[in-house]
């Protein structure tokens, strides 16, 4: 907080040197230089205050809407240290994420990307992206969960619910459960101490993403730095033994070591692998938490959720799932679709142009910022129908009207981005959450937390981590 206010103060000085050198009318003229209307804000921070202000409160959409309403759907802004292009438009978004690659590229900080290490997914560009891409992809494809993943992901949900009494905190439970899911999918890990080590480590590493990024020992990013090294050097082990084993496994980690044939080099496997974990990690925990939040605060929609999988339970004699069971949860799918389209964990993304681009009439210069921003276009009450309540019965198929407009979920609806960074996890996140619904709806009663607010940054989450007091009602192993 120091910090922030250091900055305003040095801002708010320069901004007054930038008014007597500048008088009004020769600053920066939008129009011009065809870009988007907009303001840049104070020198510097721009309006980057005012965004993280808005998105630490309960409500952050006045941001947007503001600006939306004063200069359209496509502004410029100022955000983290650079003018930036805002985009709270689906055409625009899409045209953004398709041309990934061509007229755009991911565009990350270097504090982030020394986080993520140089090999990472969500960094490479190019042919290398394309083939890792489509690797990662082979490893969550709905077949392969089918085949091998759902038999884990079941296994492993049910064995983390079953040892819950008491007073849970939904989120932190959420966390782990994800974690542990990822490391087994990636290398066939089963939880232990090694994974619960390694979990440890992790949560001051992805601390480090949204703090600031000076590195003393004594900071968060500094801290995040060391966790870092930790975990690389715990995957990097990791991956020694594997290669010495003869005892062939099926997983992401056997694929990139390519077994034999040209593999990866051990660094750019424990990036890799690195980066997965961070990109499955947050995103989906946070959606089961929040997905339930939602339920509690629409009782209707919890009652409807607890009857179709009370359906699913009577019709088995074992408590695990398989694939027939979730595929006859139709309900759960708008109740997943809808908490990711109001809670939008990954807000937008961030692209660079790699030319002069142009944007629904505007020039945007090479090199520029551009934020095609989801949660603006799933919040917009021209896309959905009140589009600020959660309402899972719009997905339903004879409820599509409340969808709203006529373009149809396939423009307006992204959040799992698209184009050729489209997330590789999309049908592996929705099946982990609806396991995890199903045996905490059918296997619990829990009393809710009486208030627990939602924030928006520095990450989607609830205030109070979500505690809950749980009842058991029958053993889930
Ligand atoms: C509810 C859960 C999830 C949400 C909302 C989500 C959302 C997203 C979004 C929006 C992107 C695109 C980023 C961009 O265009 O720059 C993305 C990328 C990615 N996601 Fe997910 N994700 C989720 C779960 C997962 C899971 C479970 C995995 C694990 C396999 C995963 C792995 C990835 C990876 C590796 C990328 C980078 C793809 C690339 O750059 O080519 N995600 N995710
Ligand atoms: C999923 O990937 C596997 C290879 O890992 C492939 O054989 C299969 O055809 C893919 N399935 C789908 C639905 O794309
Ligand atoms: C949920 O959203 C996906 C797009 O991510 C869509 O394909 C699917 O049909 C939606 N589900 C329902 C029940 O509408």
């Amino acid at each position: 907080m120091d910090f922030l206010l250091l900055c305003l103060l040095c801002s708010c000085v320069l901004y007054v040197f930038f008014l007597i050198i500048f008088p009004r009318s020769s600053r920066f003229n939008f129009r011009k230089l065809g870009l988007p209307p907009g303001n840049l804000g104070l020198p510097f921070v721009g309006e980057s205050l005012q965004l993280i202000s808005a998105y630490k409160s309960e409500n952050p959409e006045p941001f947007i809407d503001d600006r939306v309403n004063r200069y359209g759907t496509l502004f410029t802004t100022h955000l983290f240290g650079e003018p930036t292009v805002f985009s709270a438009d689906p055409e625009a978004n899409r045209f953004v994420l398709q041309n990934e690659g061509k007229l755009f590229e991911c565009s990350y900080p270097s504090s982030i990307s020394n986080l993520l290490g140089r090999h990472s997914l969500l960094l490479m560009k190019g042919g290398l992206h394309k083939r890792m891409h489509s690797l990662t992809m082979s490893f969550t494809n709905s077949t392969i969960i089918k085949d091998i993943l759902l038999v884990d992901i079941d296994r492993l949900v049910r064995l983390n619910l079953d040892s819950w009494t008491d007073q849970v905190f939904l989120q932190d439970e959420a966390k782990k459960i994800t974690f542990e899911l990822t490391v087994k999918q990636l290398m066939s890990f089963d939880p232990g101490e090694w994974t619960e080590k390694l979990r440890k480590e992790y949560l001051l590493l992805i601390d480090g993403f949204f703090s600031v990024p000076l590195s003393f020992f004594f900071t968060t990013y500094g801290k995040a730095i060391r966790a870092r090294r930790n975990v690389a050097e715990a995957l990097r082990v990791m991956v020694r033994e594997r290669r010495k084993d003869s005892n062939k496994k099926k997983d992401m980690l056997a694929a990139l070591l390519g077994d034999g044939e040209g593999g990866f080099s051990e660094e750019e496997i424990v990036d890799f692998l690195l980066a997965l974990l961070v990109a499955g990690y947050d995103t989906t925990s946070t959606i089961m938490t929040l997905a339930v939040k939602f339920l509690v605060e629409t009782p209707l929609a919890l009652a409807q959720l607890k009857e179709e999988h009370e359906e699913i339970r009577a019709k088995k004699s074992s408590v695990a799932l398989e694939w027939s069971d979730y595929k006859s949860m139709p309900f759960t799918q708008c109740v997943i679709n809808e908490t990711l389209r109001v809670a939008n964990i990954i807000g937008g993304v961030f692209r660079r142009t790699t030319a002069d681009v142009n944007l629904k009439g505007y020039t945007i210069p090479k090199g520029w910022k551009v934020f095609a921003s989801f949660r603006a276009v799933h919040l917009d009450q021209l896309h959905y129908k009140e589009a600020r309540t959660f309402n899972p019965w719009r997905w339903q198929q004879s409820n599509s009207g409340s969808l709203g407009g006529s373009t149809g979920t396939g423009n307006v609806y992204t959040p799992f981005g698209g184009g050729p960074r489209l997330c590789p996890g999309y049908e592996l996140a929705r099946v982990e959450i609806s396991v995890f619904l199903h045996h905490l709806v059918t296997g619990f009663t829990w009393v809710p937390p009486e208030e627990d607010k939602l924030v928006f940054f520095p990450t989607t989450r609830t205030q109070k981590r979500y505690p809950i007091k749980v009842q058991r009602l029958h053993r889930l192993v």
